[in-house]
Formats: structure tokens, sequence, C-alpha cells
């Protein structure tokens, strides 16, 4: 194994650590000091539990791992796969001695996060992110949920794991598509809240997509450490916590209105951050320059900067469900500068209208 680090999440008694390195799971220590000395269930999937388990078995020697390897795919972010988990935890006996382990991307941390969350009202969950996605964001925070056929996450609760395991080895498996994915939520926290961070980015994006171990490292800590201040001021997202979600109205529609999985979370959410960056240049709150500076980082990551056409309406319609939504108003966040976000209804409808129309229309 070599050199980890951690960033802390301070919330009170429910604080935890993440830890970020390569060859962490070759190792139980920090998660048997971590976790409850009941059964434990290793909830994964069919692409991630071939590559990983055996080695998180081995970790963990002669204590066993029950196992429930789910469906792979957004598609099966939903209450009848969650069911499987019930079903495995329950044939697992696992009481509120035991614990919920989560091998896997941002889908299978949000179905196993949201099992613990309400298994026995509530078991603990070790996170173990395999996808650069979930080592920067998903796994961090506590948000736990499933889809709804009417939106994204729309079924879920808070629910803090009791620690985080992000091995940046698992991220030598993962394919392009995904690690760009990925590279969309680490973009974000440049944008809302790290101009420095968005700087090294844009000189350092190569590195990352040529998957150079030091440069995950930093991208991965920095992303971590950025949300760290983030859920620590507002754990249940009742202010500056909403930053996090820059994007992702407009990206939750798209994902909804081309069905699960069509177009991946992170490729929605990169287009989204596009949107927003125009909502803001045409409130005169962003400058043409820094718009144009969201658009080439975004397109230099290989990601989409342009929507697909599902039109005005459905697109007003699915954003009307999102959870910021407050007295009918939509909040969107915007952008005052680079680095410089806020959540706001307070803005001219027809900024967004002409967006809309733009890119969705
Ligand atoms: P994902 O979980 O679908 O994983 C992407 C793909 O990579 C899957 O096919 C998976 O099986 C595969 N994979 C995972 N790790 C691998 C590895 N090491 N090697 C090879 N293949 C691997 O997608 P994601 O991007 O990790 O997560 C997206 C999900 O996260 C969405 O459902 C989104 O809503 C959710 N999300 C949640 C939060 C939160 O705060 N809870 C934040 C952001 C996103
Ligand atoms: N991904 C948004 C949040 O955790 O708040």
């Amino acid at each position: 194994m070599s050199s980890s680090t951690s960033v802390q999440i301070a919330l009170g008694e429910r604080s935890y650590p993440i830890h970020i390195g390569a060859g962490l799971l070759s190792g139980a220590e920090l998660l048997e000091s971590a976790l409850p000395r009941g059964p434990l269930l290793v909830v994964s999937n069919k692409t991630v539990a071939p590559l990983y388990l055996p080695l998180l078995k081995a970790a963990f020697g002669k204590r066993p791992l029950a196992e429930c390897v789910l469906p792979d795919g957004e598609r099966y972010k939903t209450l009848a796969t969650l069911a499987l988990v019930y079903d495995a935890l329950a044939a697992a006996r696992v009481n509120r001695d035991g614990a919920v382990l989560a091998l896997g991307g941002g889908v299978v941390g949000d179905i196993a996060g949201f099992a613990a969350a309400t298994w026995q009202r509530g078991v603990a969950i070790a996170q173990l992110p395999t996808t650069l996605l979930s080592q920067v964001d998903s796994s961090v925070g506590g948000k736990t949920a499933v889809n709804h056929p009417g939106g994204k996450n729309l079924i879920g609760a808070f629910h803090q794991p009791s620690v985080v395991v992000a091995d940046l080895a698992t991220l030598d498996t993962l394919p392009s598509r995904e690690l760009r994915a990925g590279l969309a939520e680490v973009i974000k926290y440049g944008l809302i809240a790290d101009p420095e961070f968005l700087g090294w980015l844009e000189r350092e994006l190569p590195r990352l997509l040529a998957r150079d171990r030091d440069a995950l490292a930093y991208a991965v800590e920095r992303s971590c450490l950025n949300k760290a201040r983030l859920v620590a001021l507002d754990e249940r997202e009742s202010g500056p916590r909403a930053l996090l979600n820059f994007g992702h109205t407009f990206g939750h529609a798209i994902e909804t209105a081309l069905g699960y999985g069509e177009w991946l979370h992170g490729e929605a959410v990169a287009v989204g951050m596009v949107m927003a960056a125009e909502t803001s240049a045409r409130l005169g709150w962003l400058a043409a320059a820094d718009v144009s500076r969201v658009r080439e980082i975004i397109a230099r990551a290989g990601l989409p900067v342009a929507a697909p056409r599902i039109g005005v309406a459905r697109a007003r319609e699915l954003m009307a469900l999102d959870k910021k939504v407050q007295g009918g108003q939509v909040r969107l966040v915007l952008l005052k500068g680079l680095g410089d976000a806020l959540v706001t209804a307070d803005y001219d409808q027809a900024a967004l209208d002409a967006v809309l129309l733009a890119e969705v229309g």
C-alpha cells in the first residue's frame, strides 16, 4: 500500500473519516475499527463484486462477510432492488450490532445507504466507493436514495456512514467514460467554491485523464475537503449544502427525461453546469469569458456541453419536481463568478426560459 490521507467530516457525534489511498481495500483495520462487531453484509453489483469482493473477503480473514450482489445500472436504483438488500439483511441476521458495507459506485452506495438508514430504523454503514464520482461526492455526506419513475432520488434519507474508504487502485479498472463522468463532479467544486482548484484542474486535466495516481489522489482529497466543509456547515441542506447541486436541477431533468442510464449522471451534470453558467450570464451575473472557461474545461474533460433536445415543457415539468423547489419556485444554483455560487429563486424567469429554449427546445 502506498501513502494515504484522511479527510474528516465534522458532524459532532456523527463525525467520520474519509481515508484516501491506493490499496486500502487490502486491509480491514480501518473498517474494523469503525464498525460494530456484529454481522456484516457487503452490498455490491455484478461488475464490481468479481473485481474487488475477493480482496475485501481476504482482508477480513476469518470474519465472515455476507454478500448481496445487485444488477448493475442506474435503472436498477429502484424500490424493487432495495427489497433485495432487505432480504439479504434478514438472511444475514444483521441487527443493530451489525453493519452494511457498500462496495461500488454511487448507485450501490445510494441503495445500500438507504437500506442501512431504514433497516431496523438504522444500522451502521461503511462506504467503499470504487468510481471517481463516488469517491469525490456520493459516498460522502450521508445522502441516500432510490429513484421514483417521476424523478431522481425522490425516495431517500440522510444517513451518515461510519467511515469512507476510497481505494484509488480501484480506479484502474474504471471505464474511461465513467472516469470522465466523475470529473464533472470534481470540476463542480472548482466552479462553486474553489477557484484555485479550478486553476489547478485547468492545468492538470491531462494527468487526471491519464489516471496519474498522484493527480487523482490530490483531486479526490481536495474535492472531499470542499464537500466536508459544506456538509459540516449544513448537514441536511437547509442552506449552503445546496450549492453542491450546481448543474443538478438541469441534469436530473435530462437524466429522467431520457430514461435512467441513457446519459450518465456526471454527463447530465456537466451539461447542466453549462446551462447554469449560461443562465447566470443571461442574468448579467457572469462574464462571457467565464462561461467560455466553463464550457472549455467540461469539453476538455470529454464531457458533453450540448444538451439533448428534451423540449422546454418536459424540462420545466421535471425541474418542478426538484428537491430545492420552495413555494412552487424552482431555486437554482447560479454563479456570480467562477468559484462563487449562490442558490436563489430570485432571478428573472425570462433568462431561464431563453436558456431552456436555446439548449433543450
Ligand atoms: P455507478 O454506480 O452506476 O457506477 C458506474 C459504472 O461503473 C457501473 O457500471 C459500475 O458497475 C462500474 N464500476 C464501479 N466501480 C468500478 C470499478 N472500480 N471498475 C470497473 N467498473 C466499475 O455510477 P456513479 O457515477 O458511481 O454514481 C452515480 C450515482 O450516484 C447516481 O445514481 C447519482 O444519483 C448518485 N449520486 C449520489 C450522490 C449523493 O450525495 N448520495 C452524489 C452524486 C451522485
Ligand atoms: N451531491 C450533493 C450533496 O451531497 O449534497
